[in-house]
This record gives structure tokens, sequence and C-alpha cells, in this order.
């Protein structure tokens, strides 16, 4: 997958918000996208899904002009985007609009449902259900829609830190084994850290990005940034090893342990 912005520039009225933004990301499937308050990340997400239009500059995918059906985006609010009364019809109907029979349909959910641990929640109402079990629901429903790009824009924020790391490596897992480039807009540094690619934005242009070395390591530029230092690198400097993700820690402990 390969994702190449040029020179895109936006304006809200008079304001440029989006100024001469440049980037590439190529064989990579699960990116982050970081950035202070009103730096223009979702403004760029809803940009690359073509839900605004840029006033110069080109989005492209694989070397072609992005199309709206090649991207899913998730935003932080779930209730904004429900539009069934019941969570089963809620998820079953991306798939009914794909002309899939109704076996397949249930195998479907049934085996997201049950990755997701949301089973019990199928026959329930979409009101009775948490910000963080909505959202759940919500990026399931992106996922069902098999797009080639999914933008994910502050959408795990309601979860508990366990459960959003479950999300996110089910996400991971996803990216690579069908191909799609994942996109994660977040101000959690912890989550942003599990990607391989982070683009740090800052007044609507690119003000750094590359791997965890390059972000991540770079304490001054995320203090300057006014984001936080992910506890993984904290540990890492504590322990003098180097840890990108929680599950690298979690293997070198029980390691330790498996020595002891
Ligand atoms: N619909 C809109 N009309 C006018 N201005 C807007 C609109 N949406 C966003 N803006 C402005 O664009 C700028 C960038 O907003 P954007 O939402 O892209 O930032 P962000 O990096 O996603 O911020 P946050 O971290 O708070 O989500 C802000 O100054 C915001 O006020
Ligand atoms: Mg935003």
């Amino acid at each position: 997958m390969k994702l190449e912005i040029k020179n895109l520039t936006f304006k809200y009225k008079d304001q440029e918000i989006i100024k001469d933004l440049s980037l590439k990301i190529i064989n990579k499937n699960f990116c982050s996208i970081i950035g202070q308050n009103q730096s223009g990340k979702s403004t760029l997400g809803k940009l690359i899904a073509c839900l605004e239009k840029a006033d110069s500059g080109s989005i492209l995918l694989n070397n072609l002009e992005i199309k709206q059906e090649d991207v899913a985006i998730v935003f932080q609010n779930p209730q904004d985007q429900i539009v069934h009364f019941k969570v089963i019809d809620e998820l079953a109907f991306v798939l009914e609009n794909k002309n899939i029979n109704k076996d397949d349909i249930l195998k479907e959910i049934n085996y997201y449902a049950d990755l997701f641990k949301i089973k019990h929640l199928l026959n329930s109402f979409t009101f009775e259900l948490s910000g963080g079990e909505l959202q759940k629901i919500e990026i399931i429903s992106s996922l069902f829609q098999k797009p080639r790009l999914l933008i994910l824009d502050e959408a795990t924020e309601m979860l508990d830190e366990a459960i959003k790391l479950d999300v996110i490596n089910i996400l991971k897992d996803y990216a690579h084994t069908k191909d799609c480039l994942i996109l994660l807009i977040t101000h959690d540094m912890n989550i942003a850290i599990e990607s391989e690619h982070t683009i740090l934005i800052d007044d609507g242009k690119v003000k750094a990005e590359g791997n965890y070395i390059q972000i991540f390591k770079q304490e001054k530029l995320l203090t300057d940034m006014k984001l936080e230092v992910p506890y993984i690198m904290r540990i890492s400097k504590d322990c003098n090893l180097q840890f990108q993700t929680l599950k690298d820690f979690e293997r070198y402990i029980c390691q330790l342990k498996q020595k002891n």
C-alpha cells in the first residue's frame, strides 16, 4: 500500500489549515498521525477520506487519485455515526449493502463480535451501550466496508487502556493480513508508539515523521509539541533497554521469569 500526499493546501473560509503538506507512506500498514490540538489532524483525515476537497495538491493511493470508496473513517463520537436501534442491525447494515447472503453475514458478525468481545451485546439496543462499546461497533462496521485505507480519528479514546491495546493489536493484525493501511489519529502517545510509522503534524505541516526512534525517542521534540513521552519509553530508559511495544516488554518479562 502506498499513500502519497503532494503539496496539499486547504482553507476553512480564509483560514489556512493545511499548508503545503506532503508525505509518503510506502509498504506500511499501521501508521499514526499525532500533533497538538488544532494542528490540522482531523482536517487532514477528512481530506484523505474525501469528505473535504483540497484547494490544491493531490492525494494518491497506489499511484491513483484517492476515491471515497477506498476509505473508511471512524470518528471519536460513535453516537453520531450509529443509525440503527439494534446492535446486530447496525453491524449487518454494511454487509447487506454488499449483497452477501444471510448465513455469511451472520458468520462474519459472529467472528468479529467474538474477536472484539461484544458477542453478548449483539441483541442489545445501541442506545443502551457505553461510549467504548459503541466505538467497538463502529470500528467493526468500518472493517466490514473492506476499505483499502482506514482512518481512526480518536476512535479508541473511550476504551479502557487494556481494552484499547487489545483493539489496537486486532487492528494491526487486520491491517497486515488484509493489506489495508490503517491511519490512527491520536492524542494517546502510548497507542501511537505501537505504530510502524508516525507523522507529527504541526500547524498544518509535517513537523517530523519516522519510526519510534525518530519520533518517540526525541523527548524534546515531543515536549516542545506538548505531547507526552510514552510510558514504554520511560520503562526502556529505566531498564536501559529498548522496547517499542508493550508486547515487547511483556515478552522480556516472560523470558526473565523463565530464567529464574
Ligand atoms: N468545520 C470547520 N469550520 C471552520 N474551521 C474549522 C472547521 N473544522 C476545523 N476547523 C479549524 O481548523 C483547525 C484545525 O482543526 P482540526 O480539527 O483539523 O485539528 P486537530 O489537530 O484534529 O485538533 P484536535 O487535536 O483538537 O482534534 C482549527 O483551528 C479548527 O478551528
Ligand atoms: Mg481532531
